[in-house]
């Protein structure tokens, strides 16, 4: 067979098969919803990342179309297409990072929660595949909404015996690539000069950008505080309004879990400083989950960063960001335990 569609035969996808068993230096990555929006690109950019050997793609629609597209990129990783839940196991067993951008998308008018019915179901098989095949790959959690689908994917790991909450992070990357793009519009910078700590969660008033910890060092009148902060947290529904009912973010989301991915590769091959935020377990707050900058490393989230000193404007906003986190955890925990 020409490509490495197939799973078996052929002597390009021996080749290949023998090419990733060999040893070819790199991380072996599995995208979950690999024929979405978001998908697809992100399967792209994991295919042009040096750091990964072999890269599955996994999805329920579409799966051998997309990987028989991506696999003639003349780069080293080899792609291998996984469809529907019968090949999951397959697309699963050896993987060192698991990104999963499965489930449906918002249409105007929509909240992230009311993803929840259709999604946290979709969150719950794979992870439940993860606990099976790759128990200790990292995760990168993608589908909406984060702040309950991690805890979902929490509670199925506890309940295979699994968990490590090192290696389970909601993906907020996004926020804070929206928010060096605004604050470095507000400030005439290059967008790749600024950095803007984003905490809590990621959805609405969750999502918190610590204006008064950007780096470079700056000050915002109250005006340009109230414009940006409501700018980052109203980020995705922009989209999802401009896309008027096509579906939401995709593109800078490929690029933001690229971005993510590419992170936590560099800490498991051991790289020093790498930082950045996350919703993870966390006891930086009471809440048992929350978005803060982490450090990166062999065993995934090795130190978790405190919030930092926060001025006045930015205490409000986490006890609103805390009071809506509170419940959406609680209903990603209750999701399995009931
Ligand atoms: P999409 O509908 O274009 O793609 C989703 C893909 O998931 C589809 O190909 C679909 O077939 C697949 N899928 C559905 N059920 C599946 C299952 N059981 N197993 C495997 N794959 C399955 O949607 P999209 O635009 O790519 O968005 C995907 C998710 O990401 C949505 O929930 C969206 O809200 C979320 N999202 C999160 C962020 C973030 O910052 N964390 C940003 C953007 C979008
Ligand atoms: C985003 O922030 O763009 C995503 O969470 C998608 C959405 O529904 O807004």
């Amino acid at each position: 067979h020409p490509s490495n569609v197939q799973m078996e035969g052929g002597s390009v996808l021996e080749r290949a098969n023998c090419r990733a068993k060999g040893g070819a230096p790199g991380f072996k990555v599995a995208i979950l919803g690999a024929a979405g929006g978001i998908g697809q690109p992100l399967a792209m950019l994991m295919k042009m990342n040096p750091l990964v050997s072999v890269l599955h793609l996994y999805d329920v629609v579409n799966a051998p179309g997309v990987t028989a597209d991506i696999s003639h990129m003349d780069t080293g990783a080899v792609v291998r297409g996984f469809l529907g839940q019968p090949q999951l196991d397959a697309a699963l067993t050896g993987m060192d990072l698991v990104i999963i951008p499965a489930g449906v998308p918002r249409k105007p008018g929509m909240t992230r929660d009311d993803l929840f019915k259709i999604n946290a179901g979709i969150v719950k098989t794979l992870c439940e595949g993860i606990a099976r095949c790759c128990p200790n790959a990292i995760v990168n959690l993608i589908s909406n909404p984060v702040n309950s689908t991690v805890p979902i994917a929490a509670e199925v790991f506890k309940k295979a015996g699994t968990y490590d909450p090192k290696r389970l992070l909601g993906v907020t990357m996004l926020d804070v690539v929206r928010a060096n793009t605004f604050v470095a519009e507000v400030l005439g910078l290059d967008p790749r000069e600024v950095s803007v700590p984003v905490v809590g969660g990621h959805a609405g008033v969750t999502i918190l950008p610590l204006l008064s910890q950007v780096k470079p060092p700056c000050s915002f009148t109250k005006e340009e505080t109230e414009y940006l902060t409501k700018r980052i947290q109203d980020g995705g529904t922009e989209v999802v309004q401009a896309k008027a009912g096509a579906g939401s973010a995709t593109l800078s989301m490929a690029y933001a879990a690229v971005k993510f991915a590419d992170r936590c590769l560099k800490g498991l091959r051991g790289d020093a400083d790498i930082v950045e935020c996350a919703f993870i377990e966390s006891r930086v707050t009471e809440l048992p989950f929350f978005a803060t900058q982490v450090r990166l490393g062999r065993t995934g989230v090795e130190e978790i960063y405190q919030l930092g000193p926060l001025n006045e404007y930015e205490r409000v906003g986490l006890e609103e960001a805390k009071k809506e986190l509170a419940g959406s955890i609680e209903k990603g925990v209750s999701f399995i335990r009931k």
